[in-house]
């Protein structure tokens, strides 16, 4: 197998690099916006960072999801600032008051007689972006041409996990995490069967490489545990009480992966408890946010992140500045993960650092691979020069 489709080190830390990824891979790139029931009443509002954009996917007053970059068409003013919420009737611009419906259709310009003798109303709706939902997930992507169903078929028709909206779940408190690496090398391990059993031998314990295994999904991937070529996976049904973990149906029954990486930066794990998706936010070359939403059944519901070792009671924030103890000794696989992620990092930028070779199969590094591979074609790499 060759490696000659893979990226150099200064993919993880240049800014030439990091700038080209803004301009190219994430402004074409689908991004987890929400669940449906995010967006239960008209003018309940979410925003999405996509590289560079910020978009925001609102439910409108004929029940429809649309979405749209988070711009006035005047000057350029943000017009929604916080995270969530709910904007009432219409959106306004801070600014001038230019106001906006629902659907994006500029309603209304302060003093427009006399100020705008022929303005094009029409021409100066929001600027909307793409959108698509899947089960309950939804997902936007700031290239309003952007076709949903392209990226998501190579997942549709994949044996899904459990119907966990249908299920008696909650949402437990979302966990920000600001992590000192870049995106890439958070993505990559993720995606690594190698590891698993060595990094994460306290904690997780395995498997070794023989027994898991990735399998491609178009540009997607989808993690299975595998032994002796029996490939087991998680029950279909939540359990209703907490008990042991680990809990592996057996080999007969169907049932689903137990992690699929969306590409290019969400993450979806669903348990035998529940569910998380974690989204990939480059904040800078060496500097990433993943925000990981959660929902368990109601009798796991508590705020666990005063548990989670490096979490900030004031920012909210997760980091590795507050760890009180070794990552190796927190019992926790997150912290362990995120541990490697900072000191892959610190070693690939240093002078005169090359990788070497990635070890070969589905349970090991080949995902890294497909990776880059998927990584290249999404910004005609290959075309260009010096990279
Ligand atoms: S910038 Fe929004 S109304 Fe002027
Ligand atoms: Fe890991």
């Amino acid at each position: 197998m060759t490696d000659a489709f893979r990226l150099q080190p200064d993919a993880y830390f240049s800014d030439d690099w990091f700038r080209l990824e803004q301009q190219t891979l994430f402004r074409d790139a689908w991004s987890f916006a929400g669940t449906v029931a995010d967006f239960a009443e008209p003018g309940d509002y979410r925003l999405v960072h996509i590289g560079a954009a910020t978009l925001f996917v609102i439910r409108d007053k004929t029940g429809s999801l649309n979405a749209f970059h988070n711009f006035c068409r005047h000057r350029g003013a943000t017009l929604l600032d916080a995270a969530e919420g709910n904007t009432g009737g219409a959106i306004v611009c801070p600014y001038h008051r230019w106001t906006y419906g629902l659907g994006g259709e500029l309603r209304g310009v302060p003093d427009r007689q006399s100020c705008f003798a022929d303005l094009d109303r029409a021409s100066l709706a929001l600027k909307p972006a793409a959108i698509g939902v899947f089960k309950e997930f939804v997902f936007v992507n700031p290239n309003a041409q952007a076709r949903f169903d392209d990226w998501i078929a190579p997942v549709r028709d994949q044996v899904w996990p459990h119907d966990i909206f249908a299920s008696d779940v909650k949402e437990a408190a979302p966990l920000v995490y600001d992590v000192k690496c870049n995106w890439k090398v958070f993505a990559e391990n993720a995606i690594d069967g190698y590891h698993l059993a060595y990094l994460h031998e306290h904690t997780l314990g395995g498997p070794t490489p023989d027994k898991n295994v990735w399998e491609n999904a178009g540009d997607h991937m989808i993690w299975f545990a595998n032994e002796d070529g029996v490939r087991h996976r998680l029950p279909k049904k939540i359990r209703e009480e907490t008990g042991s973990t680990g809990v592996i149906s057996s080999a007969s029954e169907p049932g689903y992966g137990g992690v699929f990486f969306l590409f290019p930066a969400t993450l979806i794990v669903p348990t035998p408890y529940g569910l998380s998706v974690t989204s990939l936010r480059p904040l800078a070359p060496g500097r990433t946010q993943l925000d990981v939403r959660q929902w368990v059944g109601p009798w796991q519901w508590t705020d666990e992140r005063k548990y989670i070792p490096g979490f900030d009671k004031k920012t909210g924030i997760i980091s590795s500045d507050n760890w009180t103890k070794p990552a190796l000794e927190t019992g926790d696989f997150q912290t362990e993960d995120i541990w490697i992620c900072e000191k892959v990092q610190r070693g690939l930028s240093m002078p005169g650092f090359n990788f070497g070779p990635l070890s070969e199969g589905p349970g090991a590094e080949d995902p890294i691979r497909w990776f880059h591979e998927s990584l290249r074609r999404q910004m005609n790499l290959d075309r260009k020069e010096a990279l």
